[in-house]
Parts: structure tokens; C-alpha cells; sequence
């Protein structure tokens, strides 16, 4: 097993006559009618990465729940509503963003080591699947909470079963010295506390390792350390476990390795599964994998640069629209999205008009030199772009479209300079 599906069955945004496309849709026109930075998704890809997670993890009874967090466009989260998939939430707003797009309630879970006594008691009344709590004061101000609304709060205990992912630093989760979660044998004195808590309820077992992970090791050493926590939790404290909840991160192909192979993780999840004491449901909480490379962001060149010693393609897109690059190291593949002369190849760094020096959406790239008005297309930008966009520099948020059945809409509209500062007040 391992890594190395190199080839998606149906790449998304193919090029036809020598264009990039989404759907039938050319993103040239898209560009043209919509202006740009621009981000784009195929909904059919995302609907279609859906159904590639529910056949890999077939077997055991199965809720995805998207983790909004990814992408909170409520276009997409509606499509994922209607194939019957669940939320991860970790905030209110991602509460309300689900609720508003017709996410059952008893399909989402709340994950944080952060969720104020507000947030709690929004997921209590909205009758959530269950609030994954990340450390015995979280689940005090629970309890308490849930006695005063005469609830009962389903809980899984987050377990930090201290798995190292090869992954960015910034994204790793599983290790002892990550704050999210508690050590395994936290988690059993947290389950005996919720056996003697009458608004308390014991529903499941949690883990989230990190993100971007294409290896299945780690993944299948953390369900082994849920799977006993959830064993002992039923034997030492008769809790009902129903769920095991194997989190997200499920890697994407990038532009340096293949993506994770996820029916192999599948198969050996579903193994472990049939050996437990008691029928398991299985929760997974994928984001990217979902929606990565369902998006692009279209950007047009400025300008083209050579000073001290290099070349410089000044695009109208930044860390303003996609932090990942100087954020996480995230490489993402760049391309025109009109085939054209080719230029022969060139050394460039590609930045955006953000005034830091570590405004860029690639270095070191070698790329036919594209001139003023060419529009380039970055990849793999469904996930963590829009998700992770800012006002820095004020610069307006872009605009989001969304192509699916056929058609293209906009299901974001640009925003305006009066919208920089609708909240303030002079
Ligand atoms: N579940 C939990 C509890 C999470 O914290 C996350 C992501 C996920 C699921 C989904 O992970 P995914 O399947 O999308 O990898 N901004 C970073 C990624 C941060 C991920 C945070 N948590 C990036 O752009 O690489």
C-alpha cells in the first residue's frame, strides 16, 4: 500500500482546443465575463471525490462529514447537503454555514480545543451528532452547560494518539506535543467522567492526525488507538460507543508526490473495524480531498519583471487569495490557461501585488515567459484558498463561481471597496 495513484480517472479543468475548461465551460470566458482573481469549481468533481470516499470506505456503516472549513461556499456545502453528507464543523460560524445550506443537524460534528460556551450551546439546541471535546475543562463547561438547558450533549473524546504524519509542521496533529486532543489515557478518565454525568452521553471515539497526509500508516496507527480507547471506554466505564471517527487529511496529489491511496486505507480500515467488540459506525472528515482539486484560481499577469538577477511575473492574485504557498510551502501547479506560443522556458518567481515579500504563489518555477494579460491558472485551489482569503493590503475578496450540471454561477460576487468597510464606523 501506499502512496502513488498518480492520474485521477476524469481530470478536472481539461483542456479543449487548447484552452483550460471547467465542465463545458471555457475559463477564458469565465475570466472574461467575471473578472479576475477568480476562483472556479467543478461540482460535478466534488460530487464525484465524494463517491470515490464513500467506495473506498464501503463496508462499515459510514457518515462523511465534509469539513467546511476547506471551503465554507454554501454552493458547494448545498451539493454535499443533498448526497446526504455530514459536517466537521470547529466553529459557530461553521454551524450556521452548514444549518444554512441543509446539512442535517445529527450529521455534524464540533471539533476545537476553542468552542466558547456559545458555540456549545448552539450545537446543543441544534441537536448535533456530537461535540468532540479536546480537554477536561472543555468538558466541564459541557456538562454544566448541557444540565442547565436539561440536554444531554453527545460527546466523542478527541484522542491525540501521538502519530507523527509526515506532513508541513503547521499541519500536523497527531503528535503528543500538538495541542489538540488528549493522551489515550486522558481520554478514559474523561469517559468515566461522562458515565457519571447525567447530561453526559458517550457516543464515540475521535482522532484528526494532520492534513495533507499521503501515507496510510499513520492513519491506520491512530484507528488502532482509538479502536482500544473505544474498547476500554466500554469495558472500564459502559460507555455505548457508536462511532469511530478517523478525522481528515486524506492527501491530494500535488506537483511533488502522488495522492494518498485511499481504497487501500479503506480496505485495512474496514478489517480492524470488523474485528471490534461491537458494530462500529465509521466517520471520516475529509476536506481537501473533497474539494482541493475541484477548484482553480484564474489570475491575470500584470507585469513581467527582471531585476537583480531574476524574473518576476506580478500576477493580480496573492497570499491574499492563496496563503498556502508562503504559508505552508504549498506547491501548486501553474499554468496558462490559453496554450500558446511557447515561449522557451524561463526561471520565475510568480507574486502578487501584496506589499511583503513573501507574497508569492510560486518560486523557482520554470515556465515559458508569459507577457502583460496572460491569464494563468493555478490548480488545485478548492481547498484552503477562499477558505483562507483576506482583506490585507485592502484589496477586496474575489469573486467565486461555480460550474455544476451544466451550468456556471456565481456563488460569490466580488466584493466591493464599500464592503471593506461596512463594519466600521468613522
Ligand atoms: N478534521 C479536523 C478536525 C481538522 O482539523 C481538519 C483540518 C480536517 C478534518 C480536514 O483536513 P483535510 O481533509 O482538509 O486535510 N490550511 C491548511 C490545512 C489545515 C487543516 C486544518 N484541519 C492547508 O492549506 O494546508
Amino acid at each position: 500500500m501506499g502512496t502513488g495513484v498518480l492520474s485521477p480517472a476524469r481530470p478536472p479543468f481539461p483542456r479543449l482546443g487548447g484552452v483550460l475548461h471547467c465542465g463545458s465551460h471555457s475559463l477564458e470566458a469565465l475570466a472574461d465575463e467575471h473578472g479576475t482573481p477568480l476562483y472556479v469549481y467543478d461540482g460535478d468533481r466534488a460530487l464525484e471525490r465524494l463517491s470515490t470516499v464513500r467506495d473506498a470506505f464501503r463496508g462499515p456503516e459510514l457518515l462523511v462529514a465534509y469539513s467546511v472549513k476547506a471551503n465554507p461556499n454554501l454552493a458547494l456545502l448545498d451539493l454535499f447537503a443533498r448526497a446526504g453528507a455530514g459536517a466537521d464543523i470547529v466553529s459557530g460560524g461553521e454551524l450556521y454555514c452548514a444549518l444554512c445550506a441543509g446539512i442535517a443537524a445529527e450529521r455534524v460534528v464540533f471539533a476545537g480545543v476553542g468552542k466558547t460556551r456559545d458555540e456549545m450551546r448552539q450545537g446543543l439546541e441544534s441537536g448535533i451528532r456530537a461535540f468532540h471535546v479536546e480537554s477536561a475543562q472543555e468538558l466541564e463547561v459541557l456538562g454544566a452547560l448541557a444540565s442547565e438547558l436539561g440536554r444531554e450533549a453527545p460527546v466523542a473524546v478527541r484522542v491525540n494518539p501521538d502519530v507523527d504524519s509526515p506532513t508541513h509542521a503547521f499541519t500536523r496533529t497527531g503528535h503528543a506535543r500538538a495541542k489538540f486532543g488528549v493522551s489515550p489515557r486522558e481520554a478514559l478518565a474523561l469517559y468515566r467522567r461522562i458515565a457519571d454525568h447525567p447530561h453526559l452521553r458517550a457516543v464515540g471515539v475521535d482522532v484528526h492526525i494532520g492534513s495533507q497526509v499521503r501515507e496510510a500508516s499513520p492513519f491506520l496507527r491512530a484507528l488502532d488507538v482509538i479502536l482500544d480507547v473505544a474498547a476500554r471506554a466500554g469495558r472500564e466505564t459502559g460507555a455505548a460507543i457508536e462511532y469511530v471517527d478517523l478525522g481528515g487529511g486524506f492527501g491530494i496529489e500535488d506537483p511533488v508526490a502522488g495522492e494518498l491511496d485511499l481504497p487501500a486505507l479503506g480496505r485495512e480500515v474496514a478489517l480492524r473495524l470488523q474485528k471490534a467488540s461491537r458494530p462500529l459506525q465509521l466517520v471520516v472528515e475529509p476536506g481537501r480531498f473533497l474539494v482541493g482539486d475541484a477548484g482553480v484560481l484564474l489570475t491575470r499577469v500584470l507585469y513581467v519583471k527582471r531585476s537583480g538577477g531574476k524574473t518576476f511575473v506580478v500576477t493580480d492574485a496573492g497570499m491574499t487569495e492563496l496563503i498556502r504557498p508562503s504559508h505552508y510551502g504549498g506547491e501548486h501547479a501553474i499554468t496558462r490557461v490559453r496554450e500558446g506560443r511557447q515561449a522557451p522556458a524561463e526561471e520565475v518567481d510568480i507574486v502578487g501585488p501584496v506589499c511583503e515579500q513573501g507574497d508569492f504563489l510560486a518560486r523557482g518555477r520554470s515556465l515559458p515567459l508569459p507577457s502583460r494579460g496572460t491569464l494563468l491558472c493555478v490548480h488545485q485551489a478548492g481547498a484552503y484558498a477562499a477558505a483562507m482569503a483576506s482583506n490585507y493590503n485592502s484589496r477586496p475578496r474575489a469573486a467565486e463561481v461555480l460550474v455544476h450540471d451544466g451550468r456556471a454561477a456565481l456563488v460569490r460576487r466580488r466584493e466591493r471597496y464599500s464592503d471593506l468597510v461596512r463594519n466600521e464606523r468613522p
